[in-house]
């Protein structure tokens, strides 16, 4: 069976579909600096490597040690607000790394790559649903790198025949049923897992930024897609890949359930499935926070076979309520 390398396989997404991997057959080898993955994260099958992709030569020995057949690149910063900030630490890990990434791919001549891409890349879409073909205008350096990432992908694919399909994520979220794996973010700023430590009663409140957006409840419409989910697509994608062998394949596929929810209806089902009151403050709107951000799902259908078993938003909030309560409990009662 293949070897994979999962890269920024300690965190939230990557981790969930290390567990996917191995459970197919797959080979599994991590590398992951451990800056915002944990290891406890990281599937006991998998091997395990701590590396930088600003280290050329620990990617160069992670490559000499294992016959990779296939990467997987998840590891990226992704907090918007501080790529605004400091935006160097973000080109720096997420153009650079990823450079890096490719560039010993070649000097190794694995070409096949799954990249973890973002529906940051529309910015404001010009339309909802969001199609592949939406005009890309990203609004900050996190949405900028993980672009100018594609265009790289697009340019080596023509001059060296570099097989990949990046993935646009919506939003994700939920957590393994199992309880191996879950979104832990330091600090966290998603809206799920903040109203669910709402819940059990880490924070006092949550903060609705804005309620004077034009959508039915005046709230931020998400398509919130489950890791599940996200982790069988990439799956898919990888098994894509393998079969196309000598064919060289570039494209670029949405990942999201083809459904929004406004913030509001985030907070009553949380309400719903925790049996708790969630208490509730309005802020103003956040800088950079497009009213809908809702995916076309068709192309990852038709190109991948793929279709959301997992995002309903019930299910969602039960498995990452039961993840948080677990993280709780074992991981940050310690620190
Ligand atoms: N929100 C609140 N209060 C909070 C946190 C979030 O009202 O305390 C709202 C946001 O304004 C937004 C929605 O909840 O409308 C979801 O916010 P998240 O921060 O959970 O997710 P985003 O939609 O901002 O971010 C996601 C990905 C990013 C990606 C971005 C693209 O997590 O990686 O989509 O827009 F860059």
């Amino acid at each position: 069976m293949s070897t994979i390398l999962v890269v920024g396989g300690a965190g939230y997404i990557g981790s969930q579909t290390a567990y996917t991997l191995l459970e197919e057959g797959y080979q599994v080898v991590i590398l992951d600096n451990l800056i915002y993955g944990h290891r406890e994260l990281i599937p006991p099958q998998a091997q395990f490597i701590q590396a930088d992709l600003a280290d050329l030569d620990s990617l160069r020995q992670a490559f000499a040690s294992f016959n990779i057949q296939a990467v997987l690149h998840f590891a990226a910063f992704a907090y918007v607000g501080e790529s605004v900030s400091h935006p160097a630490k973000y080109y720096q890990n997420n153009l650079v790394g990823s450079l890096h990434l490719l560039q010993v791919m070649q000097e190794f001549k694995v070409r096949n790559l799954v990249f973890s891409s973002t529906c940051a890349t529309y910015g404001v879409p010009d339309q909802v649903p969001i199609q592949e073909t939406t005009i890309q205008q990203p609004i900050n350096p996190y949405g900028r790198s993980k672009w100018m990432v594609e265009q790289i992908l697009g340019d080596y694919h023509q001059a060296y025949g570099l097989s990949f399909i990046a993935l646009r994520y919506f939003n994700a979220c939920g957590a393994d049923p199992q309880l191996r794996t879950g979104e832990w973010h330091e600090p966290e700023t998603h809206l799920i897992p903040l109203v669910l430590q709402v819940a059990s009663g880490r924070r006092p409140e949550i903060t609705i930024f804005g309620q004077d957006y034009p959508t039915p409840d005046g709230t931020c419409i998400r398509d919130y897609i489950h890791t599940q989910d996200l982790a069988k697509a990439h799956l898919l994608a990888l098994e894509k890949l393998l079969a196309a062998k000598e064919q060289a394949l570039a494209e670029f596929i949405n990942l999201g359930s083809g459904v929004g929810y406004s913030v509001k209806e985030i907070i009553t089902m949380a309400e719903k499935v925790t049996g708790r009151p969630i208490p509730v403050q309005i802020g103003p709107r956040r800088v950079g926070d497009p009213a809908v951000l809702v995916a076309d799902k068709q192309k990852a259908q038709k190109e991948l076979g793929w279709f959301p078993l997992y995002s309903n938003l019930e299910y969602i909030l039960q498995t990452a309520w039961a993840w948080e309560q677990y993280k709780e409990k074992h991981y940050l009662s310690k620190n």
